[in-house]
């Protein structure tokens, strides 16, 4: 299911070698780039093109790509090799072949020059230039870059086209400033600029109005926002002023840094029901030693100072965070501490990566790169004590009663799917039909590492 907000569209024929008008985007990486991908997707829409199901039927072909982690170049490139005149495979011939994202901002120009097919290379930094981008082309031009990240700008759409049919998703803040030695997203995204609270509780309202009930506020660091306007909003009143709006029952953010995490946005959790009990806050390593070298601007006990006063809010609030593990320098000893902190935490999730040097980061020329397979080890050592956690954490909660937003049905009859408040996954039978959408209360009956499964409570 799709659904299209923002301002009813006065739409414009298409033009120039587009053609017929149509056009396919394919997404890479994080919820960001999926977001960032429903807004370029309302641009189109918005100019007349219309949404092809496949690269081979489409005028525009766009690759919405990411950085963030290994061989995402390579798989970039590979796509566009589709294109490649030699490979007799698509013919690019009358299409626009568009790279956005992470790795069109690190490869710039080189793209033109591997895949000269290529006529659009443009970062998440320039996308507010994108209608003028396509103007350009549209009226002929082969070779258009947006490639500067020194902006002010966030990119406001007129109208955003969306994938998820219950969860919207909603861009409060873009860039970063914040400069993790490992981490390619100040570079590709540029820095940190926050939207108007304005704007954005005027695009809650709008989702609310088309019957959206859960928003997602985005940032690569949501919780350094700060209101541009005068009003003047913190992130916590922000969140509170999106919960209030009517309509809205859930309200969740991703991803807050340790650093930025303030009582105010407890207390608001604490006090505002439809704000989720749930926190992602990426810890990256347990040793002070590594989180200095990682400049994550925190120690080991800070993080946990902060865990402490999450865990001392009247509701429980669920935790989940990133680890990396096999940093440059990374010992042994450090890596214990990181299991340990696992142990001290009692994270309800994680996701861990090995790390992956990334191109001009300052850790990718550190000393003491730590060999793949001890990367690979560590990772699957990690995995397996956090799996333990999971599993008995996840267990201590047979016999509660949960709300959960019905995302899904099950091929089995009587079987649906659907997410608590703190974000789990919860498996349920229910007698009843067309639960799709609603709010249910589920009584959970088993439990296992990553997922719950319950039946419907009347
Ligand atoms: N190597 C491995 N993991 C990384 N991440 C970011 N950069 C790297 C890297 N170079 C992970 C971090 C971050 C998540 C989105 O990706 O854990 O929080
Ligand atoms: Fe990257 Fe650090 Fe910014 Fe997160 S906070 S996007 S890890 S630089």
């Amino acid at each position: 299911m799709e659904a299209l907000t923002g301002a009813s569209p006065a739409m414009m024929p298409p033009s120039g070698p587009a053609g017929q008008g149509t056009f396919y985007i394919e997404t890479f990486g994080c919820q960001m780039n999926d977001h960032d991908s429903e807004k370029v997707a309302g641009v189109l829409l918005r100019r007349g093109y219309g949404q092809a199901a496949s690269p081979a039927d489409a005028q525009v072909v766009l690759y919405n790509t990411c950085s963030i982690r290994e061989k995402a170049a390579q798989k970039v490139y590979s796509r566009l090799g589709l294109f490649n005149p030699k490979n007799n495979l698509l013919d690019a011939t009358d299409k626009i072949i568009g790279i956005l994202g992470c790795v069109a901002q690190q490869e710039g120009q080189r793209i033109f020059e591997r895949a000269p097919w290529v006529s659009l290379v443009c970062g998440s930094a320039s996308y507010s230039k994108l209608p003028a981008m396509l103007e350009q082309i549209e009226a002929g031009e082969r070779r258009v870059t947006g490639l500067e990240t020194d902006t002010e700008e966030t990119f406001e759409t007129e109208l955003t086209r969306r994938d998820h049919p219950l969860r919207a998703y909603v861009t409060i803040i873009e860039g970063c400033d914040k400069t993790c030695t490992y981490c390619v997203v100040p570079r590709t995204r540029g820095p940190e600029r926050s939207r108007t609270s304005a704007s954005i509780l005027r695009e809650v309202r709008e989702l609310a109005d088309v019957g959206y009930t859960e928003v997602q506020l985005l940032g690569q660091t949501v919780n350094s926002y700060r209101d541009p306007s005068s009003r003047g909003l913190r992130f916590a009143e922000l969140l509170v002023a999106v919960a209030e709006t009517p309509g809205i029952r859930r309200v969740r953010f991703t991803t807050s840094h340790p650093s930025d995490l303030d009582a105010a946005t407890i207390a608001a959790m604490d006090s505002v029901p439809q704000i989720c009990d749930h926190l992602h806050l990426p810890v990256q390593s347990g040793s002070t030693r590594v989180l200095r070298a990682m400049q994550r601007t925190y120690t080991r006990e800070e993080y946990m100072q902060k865990i402490e006063m999450v865990r001392a809010a009247r509701r429980p609030i669920s935790i989940t965070t990133d680890i990396i593990v096999g940093f440059p320098g990374e010992t042994e000893e450090d890596f214990e501490e990181t299991l340990s902190l696992l142990d001290l935490a009692q994270f309800d999730g994680i996701f861990s990566f090995r790390y992956s040097p990334r191109p001009h980061t300052p850790a990718a020329t550190m000393a003491g790169p730590v060999p793949e397979e001890e990367r690979g080890r560590r990772l699957a050592l990690l995995q397996e004590r956090q799996r333990a956690i999971q599993t008995a954490r996840n267990e201590s909660l047979v016999g509660q009663t949960f709300e959960v937003l019905v995302e899904g049905a099950s091929r089995r009859e009587n079987q649906w799917t659907g997410r608590t408040s703190s974000n789990r996954t919860l498996n349920f039978t229910s007698p009843r039909s067309g639960l799709l959408g609603e709010y249910v209360l589920v009584r959970v009956t088993q439990a296992g590492p990553n997922s719950l499964a319950g039946e419907q409570a009347f």
